[in-house]
């Protein structure tokens, strides 16, 4: 593509270390589709005559359909002699269309490809990472309505706090991934796709061209791909990706946080989960090990997809404007995490309904008493109107008389409840701490949260076959 200003061969070891189709093979319906725009500008521009419009568009359609049809998979073996996506589908153009293939890259760019490209890649991906997202929600759903009624062990500083309901504990990672979704419909609102920035100067094709080769090219465009308005900025923009990247890091916290709690809940320590055999492995030594391994591999990916969006913002620092080669390497990060996203999401998104409450050990936890403290000292305030603290420091009071009985709480005697304060007898301690009393009716904050839009939102233009 660029070999008529030199004299010396490129040297072996260099051209390898350049080339990028081994991964940039993943955007060829994007640059596909760039060229089937790009030709029909050069046609309005009286740039390709009717005839060599029609061979380009042929052959390039021909590819199109074989990289949707088969998957981009095959480029890769195009052998080592093809620099990137762009000269791969060059060079394919060149054998089917012949002469007409010369005038291909007239007056465009790759660096102008390369960022239409990987946005249009960016809005594909956000779509179906939200519609994966829309089905854990679903999961979540289908575990909590399993388990409807259920009550469960709340825990802050992983000690036992309050009892709450499954569904409560459950609906907090909705609520997260409710906000993840979010996230995803408004970067995909936002995010348009630019065309005809040139190397980085625009080119003399003109915003009218591009504008009436997207009408004739794209259907249902609904605004997604537009003339650059700025063509420096388009070219050496990257800020889409960082900003992606961003949003499946706050997704992989959240999903590593999900593991863990499983790990933990499942582990004997807890006992609370049963996690289903079909996603975990045993030992090849301790035949009694069933290890959360799926779990542990979902929160062991963070690194990657934090390491993604850190690779990033690193590769941009100080780049000077415009477009700089060590661009081309915001690829392998970007595709990693996304890939990595998108397989902890379609497992989990199997294996959340298969979980299962150990209703034994939850009901063993909940026998504690100590879990009630913060239920009685409410209802001091609420029956006896006696002020927080003071209620406060009566139930500590209990709690730590109880430290010294045998029997915990249930060994303390009326005189005893009576000492610590007057409200207090054993009647009042049976009745309030309890868990069908602590997870009763009245109390805030224990609804579902909404989900965002449906994924109609999300409507990627599609190219005219
Ligand atoms: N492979 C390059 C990338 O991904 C495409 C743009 C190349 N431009 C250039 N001037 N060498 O960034």
């Amino acid at each position: 593509m660029w070999g008529g200003r030199f004299g010396g061969v490129t040297d072996g070891e260099f051209f390898n270390f350049q080339r990028s189709l081994d991964y940039d093979f993943k955007l060829a319906e994007y640059d596909i589709s760039h060229s089937l725009i790009h030709i029909g500008a050069l046609l309005d521009a009286g740039l390709l005559s009717g005839k060599e419009y029609s061979s380009l568009k042929k052959a390039l359609r021909r590819l199109l359909k074989r990289v949707i049809g088969e998957g981009p998979g095959f480029i890769v073996s195009a052998g080592t002699g093809v620099e990137d996506i762009h000269s791969y589908i060059h060079g394919q153009v060149e054998k089917e269309a012949g002469a007409a293939a010369l005038k291909l890259h007239t007056l465009r760019s790759r660096n102008d490809q390369v960022a239409f490209d990987e946005k249009w890649y960016c809005l594909k991906e956000c779509a179906e990472t939200a519609l994966l997202l829309d089905s854990l929600i679903v999961s979540l759903d289908t575990l909590s309505g399993r388990h409807r009624g259920s009550l469960f062990v709340g825990y802050t500083h992983t000690r036992r706090a309050q009892v709450i309901t499954f569904d409560l504990y459950l609906g907090a990672f909705r609520s997260m991934f409710s906000r993840d979704r979010q996230r995803l419909e408004d970067y995909f609102d936002r995010l348009r796709v630019c065309i005809g920035a040139g190397a980085l100067a625009g080119t003399s094709l003109g915003k009218d061209s591009y504008a009436n080769a997207l009408r004739a090219a794209v259907t249902d465009n609904a605004g997604k791909i537009i003339p650059a308005d700025n063509s420096v900025d388009h070219v050496s923009d990257r800020d889409y990706i960082i900003e992606l990247l961003s949003i499946l890091s706050i997704i992989q916290m959240h999903l590593s946080r999900l593991a863990e709690d499983f790990i933990l809940y499942s582990g004997s320590e807890y006992a609370l989960l049963c996690l289903p055999d079909e996603f975990c492995t045993g030992s090849s030594l301790m035949p009694h090990k069933k290890n959360p391994d799926l779990l542990e591999l979902v929160r062991g990916d963070t690194g990657r997809v934090y390491g993604s969006l850190v690779w990033l913002l690193t590769l941009m620092k100080g780049l000077p404007l415009s477009y700089n080669r060590d661009m081309q390497l915001d690829k392998e990060p970007l595709f990693a995490a996304v890939e990595t996203l998108k397989s902890e999401l379609s497992l989990l998104v199997r294996f959340l309904p298969l979980v299962k409450i150990n209703k034994q050990a939850v009901e063993n936890a909940l026998s504690d008493k100590t879990f009630y403290a913060t239920e009685l000292a409410e209802w001091l305030v609420r029956e006896k109107k006696i002020p927080f603290k003071t209620a406060h420091e009566t139930v500590g009071a209990l709690i730590r008389a109880a430290e010294c009985s045998a029997e915990g709480i249930d060994g303390l005697n009326e005189e005893e409840l009576r000492r610590i304060h007057p409200a207090l007898s054993r009647a009042v301690v049976g009745r309030v701490m309890n868990p069908v009393h602590a997870s009763g009716a009245g109390r805030t904050a224990a609804g579902k949260t909404k989900t965002g839009k449906k994924p109609a939102g999300f409507k990627l233009p599609a190219i005219k076959l």
